[in-house]
Formats: C-alpha cells, sequence, structure tokens
C-alpha cells in the first residue's frame, strides 16, 4: 500500500516501508531537480511563535482564524505547529542576516506541516511539502524560473493530468483600488451571497470568488476581476512571465479568478492541479510575496516560492512501487558454526557495499532460502557445514559453487 491512508479522527498517519520507497523518490527527483538549479537546502523549527503566523499569513485567513495548532509552552508563550513553511523561512532570512548573501538567495526544503482541517481524501491534519523560495529578486525570470522547475519535478516524476493555472494580484495599490469595487459590488448584492461571504465582505473579500454555494458563485460570475484593473506595472511583469513560460513551453491557463488562502501574496499566483485527484486536487502552488519581509520587520524585500503536497503528488501517481528486490544477498548458515562466520562475512560485504542480511530466527536451511525470497533477495549464498559455498540466484533458479576468493567478485557482479 502505498498511499497514505489517514487515520480518522486524528487526519494523521503511518509513512509504512511499503510506502516509503514512492515517498523517497517523489523527495530524491525534487531535491535533485532544485539542487542543480542552485538552491540550497534549509530546514526551520516545527514550532514557532504565533504572531508570526498571525502576522505572516495573515489574521483573516482560514489557516489563522480555524486551522493552525496553537498551545501555550511552560513559560506562557503562544506558540505554533508551522502551517506553511514561507513565513518561517522569511523569518529566518531576517534572523540571519541572509540578505548580506548574494541575492537573490535560492532555498529549498522539506518536512511536516499541519493544519485542522476536516481529514478526508489527500487533507490530513499533518501533512508534508517540498516548497521552494527565491527571496530578493523582483524580476519575472525568477518568477518563471520557480514554475518551470516545480512543472520540471512534476513531470519528472510522471504525476498524470497535470494544470498550471496563473493568475496576478498585482501589488498593494492597484489592488486596493480593486477591492473597494469589489466590496462595493458585493454590498450590492448581498442578498444572494452565503452567510460565510457576506460576513467577509470588509475582511476577505477575495474570498468571495473560492465559494460553493450557488448564490455567490452566480455573483461572483459577473463580479469584476483584479486581472482587468492591474496597473501598467503589474500587468507589464505578468506579461512578461507569460511569455518566458511560453518560450519555454510550459502550458497554463489564466485563472482571473484564481486566490489563495495565504494573506502575503503580490502579483503572480500559480496552482499546480491534478484532474485525477477529486476535490483536493491542488498538488503545489504558491507565488510572489514581495511585501512580506517588510511586514516582518526587514527590508522591502520582493521573494517568489511555491510548495507541493507530497501525499497530494502520491496519490496522483496513485502506483505501487515495485516491491523490488531490494536485498543484494542473504546469507544462509547450515549450522551454528556457519551463523557465526556468516555474521563476520555479512559484515565485510556491507563494508563493501552490497545490503546483505543473515538469518536472525534460527531458521534451518530450508526456511533461510523461503525467508531470502520472501524479503526480495536477488541471490543466497549457502555457507555449507563442509565450508564450502554456493551461491543461489533468485530469480533464475541456478545455484554452483564459489571459491571463498570469488564471493565479493560474483556478488558485484
Ligand atoms: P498552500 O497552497 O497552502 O501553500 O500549500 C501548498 C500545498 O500543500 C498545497 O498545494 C497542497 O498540495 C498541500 N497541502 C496543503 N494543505 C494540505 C493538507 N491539509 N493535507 C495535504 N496536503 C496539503 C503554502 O503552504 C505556501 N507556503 C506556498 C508558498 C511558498 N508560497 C510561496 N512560497
Amino acid at each position: 500500500m502505498a498511499r497514505p491512508t489517514h487515520h480518522a479522527p486524528r487526519g494523521t498517519f503511518d509513512v509504512l516501508p511499503s510506502e516509503k520507497r514512492l515517498r523517497r523518490r517523489v523527495e530524491l527527483v525534487a531535491m535533485t531537480i532544485l539542487g542543480r538549479a542552485g538552491y540550497e537546502p534549509i530546514a526551520t523549527p516545527i514550532f514557532e511563535e504565533t504572531d508570526l503566523f498571525e502576522r505572516g499569513v495573515g489574521r483573516s485567513t482560514d489557516i489563522v482564524q480555524k486551522e493552525m495548532f496553537t498551545f501555550e509552552d511552560k513559560g506562557g508563550r503562544s506558540l505554533t505547529l508551522r502551517p506553511e513553511g514561507t513565513a518561517p523561512i522569511c523569518r529566518a532570512y531576517l534572523e540571519n542576516g541572509m540578505h548580506k548573501l548574494a541575492q537573490p538567495v535560492k532555498l529549498y526544503y522539506r518536512g511536516p506541516f499541519f493544519r485542522h482541517e476536516r481529514p478526508q481524501a489527500g487533507r490530513f491534519r499533518q501533512f508534508h511539502q517540498f516548497g521552494l523560495e527565491t527571496i530578493g529578486s523582483d524580476s519575472p525570470l525568477a518568477d518563471a524560473e520557480a514554475i518551470i522547475l516545480l512543472a520540471d519535478i512534476l513531470a519528472e516524476l510522471g504525476v498524470p493530468g497535470v494544470k498550471l493555472r496563473l493568475g496576478s494580484l498585482g501589488s498593494p495599490g492597484s489592488r486596493a483600488s480593486y477591492l473597494a469595487e469589489l466590496k462595493a459590488y458585493l454590498r450590492a448584492n448581498e442578498a444572494d451571497l452565503s452567510k460565510e461571504v457576506r460576513e467577509r465582505i470588509e475582511l476577505n473579500p477575495l474570498r468571495a470568488f473560492d465559494a460553493d454555494d450557488e448564490g455567490t458563485r452566480g455573483v461572483m460570475a459577473k463580479a469584476p476581476t483584479l486581472l482587468e484593473r492591474l496597473d501598467t506595472e503589474d500587468a507589464g511583469h505578468f506579461a512578461q512571465v507569460r511569455s518566458l513560460l511560453e518560450a519555454d513551453g510550459i502550458p497554463y491557463e489564466i485563472d482571473p479568478t484564481l486566490v489563495r488562502g495565504l494573506d502575503y501574496y503580490t502579483r503572480t499566483i500559480f496552482s499546480f492541479v491534478c484532474s485525477d485527484l477529486g476535490a483536493q486536487s491542488e498538488i503545489g502552488g504558491g507565488g510572489r510575496y514581495d511585501g512580506l519581509i517588510e511586514q516582518l520587520g526587514g527590508p522591502p524585500t520582493p521573494a517568489v516560492g511555491w510548495a507541493a503536497g507530497i501525499e497530494r503528488i502520491m496519490l496522483a501517481l496513485a502506483e505501487d512501487e515495485a516491491p523490488a528486490r531490494a536485498r543484494d544477498v542473504f546469507l544462509a548458515a547450515a549450522d551454528d558454526d556457519q551463523r557465526t562466520r556468516a555474521l563476520a562475512l555479512a559484515n565485510e560485504l556491507r563494508h563493501a557495499g552490497l545490503s546483505t542480511e543473515v538469518d536472525l530466527a534460527g531458521r534451518g536451511l530450508k526456511g533461510q532460502l523461503k525467508h531470502a525470497d520472501r524479503i526480495g533477495a536477488r541471490r543466497v549464498l549457502i555457507l555449507e557445514a563442509d565450508g564450502s559455498l554456493q551461491l543461489r540466484d533468485m530469480e533464475t533458479g541456478d545455484q554452483r559453487q564459489v571459491g571463498p576468493g570469488e564471493v565479493l567478485d560474483e556478488l558485484s557482479r
């Protein structure tokens, strides 16, 4: 079983060895592609001061209002299990003086994140992301490179049915006048809106585009969009990102109503969805967040990034990694003397880089061969009672005698 199955109602899951292979492949592909592009790994703590997320992610967001695992430590400080990675990385950038490094600073990360959401397929309370942040560049090239790298990772993994949606939220100036227009429009149509949207007209009117009730959707279909109201500079930035993606052959759809669940975004936003995934179809997304570092007390520092959900990617791949014959050799011993010899020989072979196992359960020779097959050993080296050695190929069943001096050479083939 290679798919994470959640333990309702906790919304958490165990990562079993059988599932770990696929997980490892996903992580390895991502880290390799990002490393090749010059991104460097960073890790931040699992918990942070609550204030970081309130200021960074935004007090009006669902994440901060409903989904954070927040607790008080023994000193009375409010701490929160990180619901996302961008605000912590910006904090780390500031606290560690990373603005003094060559800019932009290009970082990647992976690890567990926590949101108190209603658990369902593809939505967990502890889940894992890998992500990228490019801090210190306002160039559309940084947006395009970030998007191209995620597209590349998903293609390399073979995730089927991937679509890229692209939008722009403009910068705070153009957004403010648009928001005023949108609020007026929502108020004029208040009667048809859901209660939740109505209550949040002032706080977060953009989320109305996200609502799924029919009344609100009808109103939003005719609402003015931010894309139509971008100022010249924001529109120019967006046009450049689009033409860079086109030059690289990355297909995308413009989504004028694309919104994201975090408040820090400015200008470019994007979302990679997988049509095979049902309700939780977003496998990764992100955007530009030019104001976040300043909001956290730093100098104005433009940045862009994304994060992808590892479990969602695994669900989309919907494949069990073939339980490959993963052990190079199993040493089967005919008697107790040979068991002693087997343990020492196993150590030697392991030092030579071969994955090697011995019987740890006192099985007879026949039982050991059966066990070797079960655990997927490619070959078995039988240590006979007279000291001779038989090498058996578990795929073909071929068996022949080998001399003690030939063992390493034979096994390394
Ligand atoms: P996000 O869209 O909130 O963005 O999360 C990124 C990805 O994490 C989602 O696309 C989804 O695949 C996965 N994900 C989110 N919540 C869950 C959940 N409850 N269970 C399983 N998977 C989930 C961020 O977190 C931003 N920090 C991305 C970013 C980086 N923006 C700029 N830089």
